[in-house]
C-alpha cells in the first residue's frame, strides 16, 4: 500500500488520532493549529477536515461570522484522502504544518479501498494520541497502539519515519483518577512502548469554547488555561521541529 507518489518532504503532516470518540482530537488539532499560525511561531498552517462531522469547518464558519473584519490566520479545508493525494505537491510546498482531523474509528478491518484513516497514516509524520485517564479500555488501546507501532516499524525503513506520542487530555490534578492513570501509563509504556509528552492538556472551560482565530499562547499570562496551553505548545513545537 505504500505509494511513493504520495511522498512529501517539506510540510509536517500531523494527526491527533485515537480510536475513541470525543477524546479531544478536533479540539487539540484546532488549538495547536491556531497557536502555530500566530506569534511567536508564525507558521504557514493548513487544517484539513477529513471527518464527515465537519467539526473544524463548522467551527470556522461560526468564527467567520464573529470576526467579520479579520483575516483568518490559517486555512481550514474539507478534503477526502483522494483529494489530499491529488494536491499533495502543492500542499507540501505551500505549508509548514498540515493538520489532518480524522474521524474517530480506525478502519483497518474494512476493505482496503475504504481504509481512509489508515491511508492517511501513510502521509503522517507525527501522530499524537489523546488519552483520558480512568476511561481507558487498556486492551483495545494497546491493540490500537500496536497497529500504529507496526506502521512505525515499516516506516522506519523509509526516509520518512512516523513519530508517535501519547498526550494526556482532560487532565485534572489532585483527582483520584490520577492514581489509576499512572498505572495505565506505565502499562502502555511497558506493553506498547508508547512515549508520552510531558505536558498534559488539562481540563478547562476555556478549551470548550475555542475559536479558530485567536491563539491562547501567552508567556506572561497567569491564567491557568493559557499557561497550560503555552507550555504544551512549546513542547509540541520542539518535538515537531
Ligand atoms: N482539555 C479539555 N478541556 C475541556 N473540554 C475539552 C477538552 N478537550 C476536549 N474537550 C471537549 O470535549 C468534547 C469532545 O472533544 P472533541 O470534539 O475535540 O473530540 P473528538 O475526539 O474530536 O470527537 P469525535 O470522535 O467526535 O471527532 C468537546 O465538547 C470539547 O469541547
Ligand atoms: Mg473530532
Amino acid at each position: 500500500m505504500y505509494n511513493s507518489n504520495i511522498n512529501h518532504c517539506m510540510a509536517k503532516f500531523i494527526v491527533f488520532g485515537n480510536q475513541k470518540g470525543g477524546i479531544g482530537k478536533t479540539t487539540l488539532a484546532v488549538l495547536t493549529a491556531t497557536g502555530l499560525s500566530q506569534d511567536p511561531f508564525n507558521k504557514k498552517v493548513l487544517l484539513i477536515d477529513n471527518d464527515n462531522q465537519q467539526s473544524a469547518i463548522r467551527l470556522r464558519q461560526y468564527d467567520n461570522e464573529h470576526y467579520e473584519e479579520e483575516v483568518p490566520p490559517y486555512f481550514i479545508k474539507g478534503m477526502t484522502y483522494q483529494k489530499i493525494v491529488e494536491s499533495i505537491k502543492d500542499i507540501d510546498q505551500e505549508y509548514d504544518y498540515v493538520f489532518i482531523d480524522t474521524p474517530g474509528k480506525l478502519d483497518h478491518n474494512l476493505p482496503p479501498e475504504q481504509q481512509e484513516v489508515t491511508k492517511i497514516l501513510l502521509l503522517t509524520d507525527f501522530l499524537f494520541m489523546p488519552f483520558k485517564g480512568g476511561a481507558l479500555n487498556l486492551d483495545a488501546t494497546t491493540d490500537y497502539v500496536k497497529i500504529l507501532l507496526k506502521a512505525q516499524k515499516h516506516r522506519a525503513e523509509t526516509d520518512r519515519p512516523l513519530n508517535i506520542y501519547g498526550v494526556l487530555n482532560f487532565y485534572k490534578e489532585r483527582s483520584r483518577i490520577n492514581r489509576e492513570l499512572k498505572e495505565e501509563l506505565e502499562y502502555l509504556k511497558k506493553h506498547a512502548g508508547l512515549e508520552f509528552l510531558n505536558t498534559p492538556f488539562k481540563q478547562y472551560v476555556a478549551y470548550e469554547y475555542i475559536d479558530t482565530y485567536k491563539s491562547m499562547y501567552d508567556k506572561k499570562s497567569l491564567e491557568p488555561a493559557k499557561k497550560n496551553y503555552t507550555t504544551f505548545l512549546n513542547e509540541f513545537y520542539k518535538k515537531t521541529k
